[in-house]
């Protein structure tokens, strides 16, 4: 039987990719599928929480019943969702993958290849997305955001041998500042896209804990194990 450990909670989970357009047919993306994410929902609302799901390209997904579906395309928009939510929140878990940047000029008619045959493309300026997580901590350290909202990170790392992987995951749970980072490797049709996932939960009290190669739902359940553990001794109201 699944713990009801999560009645009452907020859960705020972003899923899938972001796209940044560059004309009205072209964008900068990713290869997230979102199954994580909506993995996290749906495991989540089986526990009890009251679960917003703000979802990129999630292609063919479908959000559990009970669950509030928040659809946004590029990074700002997910950035202004989930800000403006976060106040709420008793849990936020970034499952999303978010552009780094993105193009800053967006073209309103479709750009054309230039005519001649040594046409040289134009660079593609590029500008920075606010990074969304960064974000949440600072406003929690600000008192914008409650003192006891856990705030969850991901990692999707490339490298083979797991010191690589787990190496870049201890660098960037101290970088962001939340209080769990889920680490996977990716790259060589590992994660993006499949339905089982592997890696870690690492936590900033120090606490590392390697997830089993599985479904995303089971990985999901791993993940809220650690979420209600930090979330046990902290306010229930
Ligand atoms: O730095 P990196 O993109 O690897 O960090 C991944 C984590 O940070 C994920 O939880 C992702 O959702 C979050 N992120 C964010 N805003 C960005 C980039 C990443 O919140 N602009």
């Amino acid at each position: 039987a699944l713990p009801f450990d999560l009645a009452g909670r907020r859960v705020l989970i972003s899923a899938g990719g972001t796209r940044e357009p560059l004309d009205p047919v072209r964008f900068l993306g990713n290869r997230s599928s979102g199954k994580q994410g909506f993995a996290l929902a749906r495991a989540a609302t089986h526990r009890g929480a009251d679960v917003t799901l703000v979802a990129g390209t999630a292609t063919g997904l479908e959000a559990p019943s009970g669950v509030e579906r928040v659809d946004i395309t590029t990074a700002e928009q997910l950035s202004t969702e989930i800000t403006t939510r976060a106040a709420d929140a008793d849990v936020v878990i970034m499952a999303a993958a978010v552009a780094d940047f993105r193009p800053v000029h967006v073209a309103t008619a479709k750009i054309k290849k230039e005519p001649g045959a040594d046409a040289t493309p134009t660079p593609i300026e590029l500008a920075t997305n606010p990074d969304i997580l960064r974000g949440l901590v600072a406003a929690r350290s600000a008192g914008d955001v409650a003192a006891d909202t856990v705030i969850v990170g991901f990692a999707a790392e490339t490298g083979d041998e797991r010191g690589g992987v787990l190496d870049h995951g201890r660098e960037k749970l101290a970088r962001k500042g939340c209080d769990l980072l889920v680490v996977n490797a990716v790259g060589d049709g590992k994660a993006f896209g499949t339905d089982d996932n592997t890696g870690w939960v690492l936590a900033s009290t120090g606490a590392e804990t390697a997830l089993p190669l599985g479904s995303k739902t089971l990985m999901a359940s791993r993940i809220l194990d650690a979420v209600t553990a930090l979330l046990s001794g902290r306010r229930t109201d």
